[in-house]
């Protein structure tokens, strides 16, 4: 919707794109590795790493977007502010659970007490510092 209300075409084959097709599909053969030679556990924690550097590359991507539409004014201004306003929350939710489910799978791997579902999904965590405070109460937790 942003797309087109910037007059830009959203399937156009830029060379970014295919960088990030390759990243993408790189993460999806580690997966693929992980489920092939280390067993269930071991292939859970390459997922779950796997989407912690999606979802942080996605982070920052509307984190960066959120810059520029504070900094663009006019239509374009409007438009970006939009799907900002739309999306950031729900990135800031990925990344949050993501890398508190990927913690806690860790810490419970190499024999330590975890807390899963993490604190971050528990407390419904939105932001860093409600992820921040979720992680630190972690202890009681358990
Ligand atoms: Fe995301």
């Amino acid at each position: 919707m942003a797309c087109e209300s910037l007059g830009i075409d959203a399937d156009e084959a830029v060379p970014s794109r295919l960088v990030v097709r390759h990243i993408g599909q790189s993460l999806v053969k580690a997966m693929e590795l992980a489920k092939q030679g280390g067993g269930p556990a071991a292939a859970q924690l390459v997922a779950c790493e796997c989407v912690v550097h999606a979802e942080t590359k996605d982070h920052a991507n509307w984190e960066l977007l959120g810059k520029v539409a504070q900094a663009a004014s006019g239509p374009v201004g409007q438009a970006l502010k939009d799907a900002h306003d739309k999306v950031e929350k729900d990135e800031d939710h990925h990344l949050y659970h993501t890398k508190g489910w990927c913690r806690e799978l860790w810490i419970e791997s190499l024999g330590m007490p975890a807390v899963l579902p993490p604190p971050e999904e528990v407390k419904q965590v939105e932001t860093a510092i409600g992820a921040s405070r979720a992680e630190q109460q972690r202890s009681k937790m358990l």
